[in-house]
């Protein structure tokens, strides 16, 4: 039998999605150590392996079949618009991807100014602006730390993500408009899903029906 790969976006999704596979009965003792340097963990028995990958690899890594299925947010994958099925909603990494800034700048939204937006992601800002809310904005591509743009005037507004809020409170920032929720999503590659159809089915059925007990 062949391994199916599983991709994940390292970080806190990876920790919480390994526990999920383990209560549907996937185990991967080896992923375990943190002090290991190693990047790819193994289930034998099960023919399944698990890689860590930077969240904006992992559309890539399951697009090209090298992995069959990936964990990544929701966030990632529209930015990457990757050829990929979407197959869970997995509930977790909940968050919103909003356009923000100080109060102030509420008006020049308003008023469709020619304003400029930073963000850690330009398609996800372009499509909105441009296809939403058909607003001409200038958009500039930053790698993180974004609430410093309208701070230190690099921007107007930022379009980024919230979770708790605290990062634009704590720098006097706020949610101007929303352009979508975010959470972490399965996906799986287009070929894996026809030629490993019965495996992913069940896996995806499995993980399913965890999610729906746990909400329950
Ligand atoms: C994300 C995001 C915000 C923050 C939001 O940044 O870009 O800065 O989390 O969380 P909060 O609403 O709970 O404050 P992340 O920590 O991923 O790092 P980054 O600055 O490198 O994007």
């Amino acid at each position: 039998m062949r391994y199916l790969t599983v991709a994940l976006a390292k970080g806190r999704l990876a920790d919480q999605t390994m526990k999920l596979f383990e209560k549907i009965g996937i185990t991967c003792e080896e992923m375990k150590d943190k002090t290991s340097r190693k990047l790819i963990f193994s289930n034998e028995d099960m023919k399944i392996r698990f890689f860590l990958a930077k969240a904006s690899d992992v559309p890539t890594y399951v697009e090209y079949g090298a992995a069959d299925i990936g964990v990544v947010g929701k966030d990632t994958i529209l930015e990457e618009g990757r050829k990929l099925f979407e197959v869970i909603d997995l509930g977790y990494g909940k968050c919103r991807m909003c356009v923000c800034g100080p109060e102030s700048a509420g008006e020049l939204l308003k008023h469709h100014q020619l304003i400029r937006v930073a963000t850690k992601y330009p398609n996800i800002a372009k499509d909105y602006f441009y296809n939403k809310k058909h607003q001409t904005v200038e958009i500039i591509k930053l790698n993180g730390s974004i609430e410093l743009a309208p701070i230190v005037g690099l921007s107007e507004v930022i379009v980024d993500i919230v979770e708790t809020g605290s990062t634009l409170r704590e720098n006097g920032l706020m949610v101007l408009e929303e352009v979508c929720p975010l959470s972490a999503r399965v996906v799986v590659n287009q070929v894996s899903m026809k030629r490993e159809n019965q495996r992913i089915t069940a896996l995806i059925s499995s993980l399913k029906q965890m999610i729906q007990e746990e909400q329950a």
